[in-house]
């Protein structure tokens, strides 16, 4: 089986829908932010606050190649930054992206204090989401619409559409 990448904004499900993927398919399953986490021992927000966003991006570059050894893969919402990150997925398997509106994102995100760029001021969150939701869509290989949709519906979605892949 080819490696299915989940990508799309942060708050948009890649965790969540990722984990319930692989259970469905009994394939193993990552996420990018929790290697990175367990392999620095460090959290992604001090990450970002003592190293810096580059620093980051450099671990996650790494992170996204040891992660492509499994069968499913829930990526951080900047990977589509890095062109390298592409070219990898691009590599190793299916881009799958999540796309879930500004007002989803932010009813979900309401209360989050984890994640840095969120912690942000709504002009700078609006404008990060419209510049990236236009690299989700130019490097999906499919496009799910998630907004209102059940955990398991969307997961029947991916699976229709990897089974014809
Ligand atoms: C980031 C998204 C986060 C995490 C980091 C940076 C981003 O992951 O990788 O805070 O640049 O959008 P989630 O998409 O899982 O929130």
């Amino acid at each position: 089986m080819k490696t299915i990448y989940l990508i799309g904004f942060m708050g948009s499900g890649k965790s969540t829908i990722g984990l319930a993927l692989a259970k469905r398919l009994t394939k193993t399953y990552v996420d990018t932010d929790q290697l990175i986490v367990e392999t620095k021992k460090q959290e992604i927000a001090e990450i970002f606050q003592i190293d810096g966003e580059s620093v980051f991006r450099d671990y996650e570059i790494k992170a996204l190649k040891d992660g492509s050894t499994y069968d499913v893969v829930s990526t951080g919402g900047g990977i589509i930054e890095k062109s390298e990150n592409i070219q990898t997925m691009q590599k190793n398997g299916l881009i799958i992206y999540l796309h879930a509106s500004f007002k989803e994102i932010s009813n979900r995100l309401e209360r989050d204090q984890t994640r840095p760029l969120w912690n942000n001021n709504i002009e700078d969150k609006l404008n990060l989401y419209n510049r990236r939701i236009q690299l989700y869509k130019k490097y999906a290989d499919r496009i799910i619409e998630t907004d209102g949709k059940l955990v398991s519906e969307i997961v029947q979605e991916i699976e229709e559409y990897i089974i014809n892949e």
